[in-house]
């Protein structure tokens, strides 16, 4: 019979883990939640006033759980012995050297977490995938477990995903579309399941609530990520021909949109999808098919992400282009630098590869996002210190706004739509621009025509000059 769960623990405290774990603590006040990493400073983090991420809505849900029955804690080992139910939700970077490299993932810590659970567990454990795996890797952890358990301690897995978007984490974390958990098809995998089935019961109605195998429950993840990223993909390239023929990419996708069978969202073209998700996954189901001996599945999803790169070098170099060709020694303001509005997130955003080609034409850029911090874009413009930094210094400003950064721009490249870019004085911008003053939208987010009557050139993805 299944067990009731009374205390979890989640190892990995990061955009996963913690929102998750934070929320589970908030609907569940009779389960203990203790959410656990090696890293001190996120924890010291997460227990203060200045959480490590910035999430709408997550400081009212950790400050109503914290102390009470949600805990941070960088004890691994202490979480692991009490818990009933572990979440394992650490990072799976692509892995850079050795097999797969620049496709696979990097099962490195997930492996050495799941080791840690097998060590330190004295008594049977629910063992849970969070974080994005390729297929089967339920099975390693199966293997690594049985192989160094103590006697009398049985593990189950499962496989529980989470697809919650950053920016909007805890709005998907409270109404979830569904929870998605995938274990093995016996009486001990079902019971598991069961288990942590009640846990989400305590919010979401049963119905949304889906169990499949475990293999199932991985690839539905990959999937999703790969069809989601193919979307946006698809609009992109759309929004090429747009540009080229005049035809509007809005209009299209509204229109395309309406049809039912399609659906209306995630058709917003952009200047590419960034994050810490898509590439990743899709790389992943790319590396997975060729292993599979599927070679023309892996290049139809290859194409995805090389449409994405396309959009990315595209955009930029229209921007290039726009600017009679030359960009050497020119101010160029950009404005966002997160992967998107409402999170201070960077991980694989368009605005790192558009600086970098920027600065790769030796153009003076500024730069301006509401909440990613300096230390982090210089974190990003240097790959972690792979690149050198000094010669970058002369060419890049940080700027503490938005007016800031536009103040004598040759050009305004606006790459992530923040709210508070459309509330902009752009009438004072544009008094402080050399002529003509360019503004590129990235995102599809400006009123153009109040920008070209307050005298802009203005520059909108998927769409053509004559409007
Ligand atoms: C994604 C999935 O949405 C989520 O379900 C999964 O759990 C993790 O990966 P996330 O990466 O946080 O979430 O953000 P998402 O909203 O999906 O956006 C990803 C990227 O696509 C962003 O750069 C966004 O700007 C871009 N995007 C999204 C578009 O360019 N157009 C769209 O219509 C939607
Ligand atoms: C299609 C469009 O649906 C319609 O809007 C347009 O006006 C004309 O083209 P049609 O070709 O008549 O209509 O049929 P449709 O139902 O779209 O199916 C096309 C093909 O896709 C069929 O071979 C169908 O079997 C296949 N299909 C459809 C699938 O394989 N899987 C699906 O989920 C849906
Ligand atoms: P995600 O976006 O998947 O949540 P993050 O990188 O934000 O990924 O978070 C993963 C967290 O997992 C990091 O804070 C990292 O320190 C932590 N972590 C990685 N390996 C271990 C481990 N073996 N034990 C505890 N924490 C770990």
């Amino acid at each position: 019979a299944p067990i009731t769960v009374k205390k979890i623990c989640c190892i990995g405290a990061g955009y996963v883990g913690g929102p998750t774990c934070a929320v589970i603590a908030v609907k569940c006040p009779n389960i203990q939640v203790t959410i656990v990493d090696l890293n001190q400073a996120r924890i010291d983090a997460w227990n203060s006033d200045n959480l490590p991420i910035y999430e709408p809505g997550l400081d009212e849900v950790v400050k109503s759980a914290r102390g009470k029955n949600l805990f941070f804690s960088t004890d691994v080992d202490k979480g692991i012995l009490e818990a009933d139910l572990i979440f394992v939700s650490v990072n799976t970077p692509t892995k850079k050297s050795g097999i797969g490299a620049g496709f696979a993932a990097d099962l490195k810590f997930l492996q050495l977490a799941t080791r840690r659970i097998a060590e330190v567990a004295t008594s049977s454990k629910i063992v849970v995938e969070k974080s994005t795996v390729p297929c089967r890797t339920a099975d390693a952890m199966r293997t690594i477990l049985e192989a160094n358990s103590k006697p009398g301690c049985h593990f189950d897995i499962l496989s529980n995903p989470e697809f919650l978007a950053e920016g909007t984490a805890i709005a998907d974390l409270f109404k979830p579309d569904r929870v998605l958990i995938g274990s093995l098809q016996t009486e001990q995998g079902k019971d598991a399941c069961e288990a942590l089935k009640n846990v989400y019961a305590n919010w979401v109605p049963k119905e949304q609530i889906l169990t499949v195998g475990l293999w199932s429950s991985e690839l539905s993840k990959l999937a999703a990520n790969a069809m989601l990223a193919q979307r946006i993909s698809s609009v992109n390239a759309l929004s090429a021909i747009c540009e080229a023929t005049g035809a509007n990419i809005d209009e299209v996708a509204y229109a395309v949109g309406k049809d039912t069978r399609v659906g209306s969202k995630f058709l917003k073209a952009s200047v590419g999808f960034g994050g810490s998700c898509f590439q990743k996954d899709i790389l992943n189901l790319v590396y997975l098919s060729e292993s599979l001996h599927l070679p023309e599945v892996a290049k139809y999803w290859r194409a995805v992400v090389e449409m994405n790169e396309h959009q990315k070098e595209r955009f930029a170099r229209k921007v290039v282009d726009t600017l009679f060709n030359t960009i050497t020694g020119k101010k160029i303001a950009i404005l966002g630098w997160a992967f998107k509005k409402d999170t201070g997130d960077t991980r694989e955003s368009p605005s790192i590869t558009i600086a970098n080609h920027f600065l790769t034409e030796k153009a003076r850029i500024t730069v301006y996002d509401p909440q990613v911090t300096q230390d982090q874009i210089w974190l990003d413009l240097t790959n972690y210190g792979d690149i050198p930094a000094d010669p970058i210094k002369e060419h890049l400003t940080i700027c503490q706004s938005a007016e800031e950064a536009c103040a004598n721009a040759e050009a305004i490249v606006v790459c992530t739509e923040w709210d508070e870019f459309k509330q902009l004085d752009w009438k004072k911008i544009y008094a402080k621009c050399p002529r003509p003053a360019f503004v590129f939208d990235g995102r599809l987010m400006l009123n153009r025509k109040e920008l070209t009557d307050i005298g802009f050139q203005v520059i909108t993805i998927g769409t053509g000059d004559r409007v």
